[in-house]
């Protein structure tokens, strides 16, 4: 890092890569050549994972034989719900921490890390988080956990396991299309956390670990937690303006705005803000996202920021019926995939990262015994 450096890492180009395409000038992410916005329009949850990992969009036999195995892979390992239960309580996103750490105790060889061991340990944390998100928050709520349904998609039944009922085939499109615009973000910090771990030649277990301890905060995967809290606390569009004029003017941050690469606004935004409208409509509760669109004017003219992806899908997710614990490991869960593909690409070129600091401590002072100093 030169002694120039803005801090943060910013404009710093750790690596190269063949995963994610962000594009800060045309506004656009790509994964593996293929837009993101397309991705999240046109296909399923599991076929965006397969592209991540397999490099290429998969054929039909490949889709179906691929959502068949992560489908086959939900349950968590026995004996693991029972310590989930004993565990003190805690938020989701701890939990999710804990027990995907904990499954390398499940696995017989968590150190192998060849392509072919890697894919079928990234396919099996990939279907499982859905099944331990969800399971976590029921058990901390005193609820029955709900088993998974091999029939549902990954999508459908990750709602299937958090609300314990079936929802329309609109809401739960809806939901996927948000899986897929989480799946993947190029260098962002959890995915640099577990490029790190990897490139130490440590296990797939402690680099999506490290990933979901970075996601968790709320300058990161928490935010769309914290977006909610605060359209909670607006509760009427008519309040918006004034509720966030005060915010700014005490210098406080409004959570879901703002970006480090992006500073025209977040090309995802776009697609979630209109899942939010087409969800608050479906389930009459258009009320969040209008609150969302008066934050967003007001931030938009005092602070000349713009919404990120964790602004709308706070709305989208509350109109769910999605317990707000619960958006942050969502997330997680999505980009599971992303850190998965990183994780691959780390492995299949690896070389240690590690990088240097600029030193402004102090330099050549005199050592005084312990018996000498006041
Ligand atoms: N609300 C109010 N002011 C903000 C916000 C915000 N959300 N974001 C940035 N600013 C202001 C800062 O106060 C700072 O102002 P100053 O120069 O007057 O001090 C200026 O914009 C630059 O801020 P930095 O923190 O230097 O920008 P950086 O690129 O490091 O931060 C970040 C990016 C962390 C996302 C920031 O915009 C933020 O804190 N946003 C809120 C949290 C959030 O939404 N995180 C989600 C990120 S996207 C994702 O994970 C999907």
């Amino acid at each position: 890092m030169s002694s120039k450096s803005k801090g943060g890492l910013e404009d710093v180009i750790v690596t190269s890569s063949a995963i994610c395409n962000l594009n800060e000038k045309t506004n656009t992410v790509e994964i593996r050549g293929y837009d993101l916005l397309d991705l999240a329009k046109y296909s399923s949850f599991e076929e965006v994972c397969y592209l991540l990992w397999y490099k290429r969009l998969p054929s039909a036999k490949e889709l179906t034989e691929f959502t068949q195995t992560l489908a086959n892979h939900r349950q968590i390992p026995t004996g693991m719900i029972e310590l989930i239960k004993r565990l003190p309580k805690t938020s989701t996103m701890d939990s999710l921490r804990t027990w995907v750490s904990a499954l390398a105790a499940y696995d017989s060889e968590p150190n192998n890390t060849s392509t072919e061991a890697t894919l079928r340990r990234i396919t099996k944390i990939t279907a499982v988080m859905p099944t331990i998100a969800a399971t976590a928050y029921r058990i901390s709520q005193r609820q029955e956990a709900v088993q998974p349904d091999p029939c549902l998609s990954h999508a459908q039944n990750f709602l299937h396991m958090i609300l314990g009922k079936e929802v329309s085939t609109s809401l739960s499109r809806a939901f996927e299309k948000s899986l897929v615009l989480y799946s993947e973000h190029e260098l962002n910090a959890s995915t640099f956390s577990a490029r790190v771990i990897t490139s130490t030649l440590s296990d797939v277990y402690s680099a999506i670990t490290a990933a979901i301890g970075t996601l968790k905060a709320p300058l990161h995967g928490g935010a769309n937690e914290e977006a909610m809290k605060l359209l909670l606390a607006i509760e009427s569009p008519k309040n918006a303006e004034k509720y966030v004029r005060l915010l700014l003017a005490e210098k406080r941050r409004v959570m879901g705005f703002g970006h480090r690469i992006y500073k025209l606004g977040d090309p995802r935004t776009k697609l979630m803000k209109q899942i939010s409208e087409e969800i608050g409509e479906e389930t009459g509760q258009l009320r969040w996202h209008k609150i969302c669109e008066q934050v967003e004017e007001t931030v938009g003219a005092e602070k000349k920021l713009f919404p990120n992806l964790d602004f709308y899908s706070a709305p989208a997710y509350y109109c769910l019926g999605i317990p707000t614990d619960l958006y942050t490991p969502i997330f997680a869960s999505s980009r599971v995939c992303g850190w998965s593909a990183h994780i691959l690409e780390q492995f299949q070129s690896n070389r240690l990262i590690r990088p240097r600091t600029t030193y402004v401590g102090p330099s050549g002072l005199t050592y005084v015994p312990l018996c000498e100093r006041h």
